[in-house]
């Protein structure tokens, strides 16, 4: 199977003279869990965004569904079908939690072909969100940090991505709000969407995925399946990272 979306020999970093990601290769294949493990400062999120636009490879290529999007502008992936769920807030803090909803959906609909309604859309994310219902006219900078991730997490759903990058989801939040949060995630799989998952709790991502990578000093040091990683987990991940944890 070919995978929906490929990164091969990427090297990036912000700097000229520093490469943060040294020649990665990595496929995510479609309707499935990629995971991606690494500890703080490996290049997880320069990798993600690398994949989405945020930052130039200077050498190797990202193709996505067969074609070249080495290098795109963020909004044309969006536009493609890729959703990004940062680890840092994408949402708009002084605007509503419904403009925060509507904004990016209308964009969406102005740029396809045929027509989407918005309304239908919102309303059917709310089944699966309830929360959201009595939160839509609070500015959205004045949710809780577990809202605020469940919001980015509806954000997202309205627009139904095809592949949906997801970083440090749970990062900061409270264990009962984590679980949700990887509820979220199922409920993406359920319907079909692919993820590329990078989450701090390495266990839940060798659960959750079916292929992993382990990235270190930006360089992809192991890979293989959930079956590969199962077992005296700790043990494998602090050789594979080669610390003690
Ligand atoms: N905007 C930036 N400008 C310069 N250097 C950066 C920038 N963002 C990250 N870096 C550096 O790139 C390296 C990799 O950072 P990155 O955020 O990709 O790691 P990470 O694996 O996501 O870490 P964490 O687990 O803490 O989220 C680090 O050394 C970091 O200091
Ligand atoms: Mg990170």
């Amino acid at each position: 199977m070919s995978a929906l979306l490929e990164m091969s020999g990427v090297t990036a970093g912000y700097a000229a003279d520093i490469d943060v990601l040294r020649n990665v290769t990595l496929g995510v294949e479609a309707g499935r869990i990629t995971g991606l493990i690494g500890l703080n400062g490996a290049g997880k999120s320069t990798l993600m965004k690398a994949l989405c636009g945020f930052l130039r490879p200077k050498a190797g290529a990202v193709r996505y569904d067969g074609a070249d999007v080495t290098g795109i502008a963020p909004h044309r992936l969006i536009d493609r079908g890729i959703g990004y769920i940062p680890q840092e807030s994408s949402l708009f803090p002084y605007m509503s939690v419904a403009d925060n909803l509507r904004l990016p959906l209308e964009h969406l609909a102005r740029t396809r072909a045929q027509a989407l309604d918005v309304r239908a859309r919102i309303d059917e994310m709310l089944v699966h969100f309830p929360a959201i219902r009595e939160k839509l006219r609070a500015q959205a900078g004045d949710l809780s940090g577990g809202q605020q991730k469940m919001l980015e997490f509806a954000k997202a759903y309205v627009l139904r991505p095809r592949l949906c990058l997801v970083d440090e989801p749970s990062i900061g939040l409270a264990p009962k709000i984590a679980t949700e949060v990887y509820h979220w995630i199922d409920l993406f799989t359920a319907q079909g969407m692919t993820i590329l998952l990078v989450d701090h709790n390495v266990r839940r991502v060798v659960q959750m995925s079916e292929y992993i990578y382990v990235l270190s000093l930006g360089e992809i040091t192991a890979q293989g399946r959930r079956k590969d990683f199962e077992g005296d987990l700790h043990e494998q991940v602090r050789s594979w990272l080669g610390v003690n944890f």
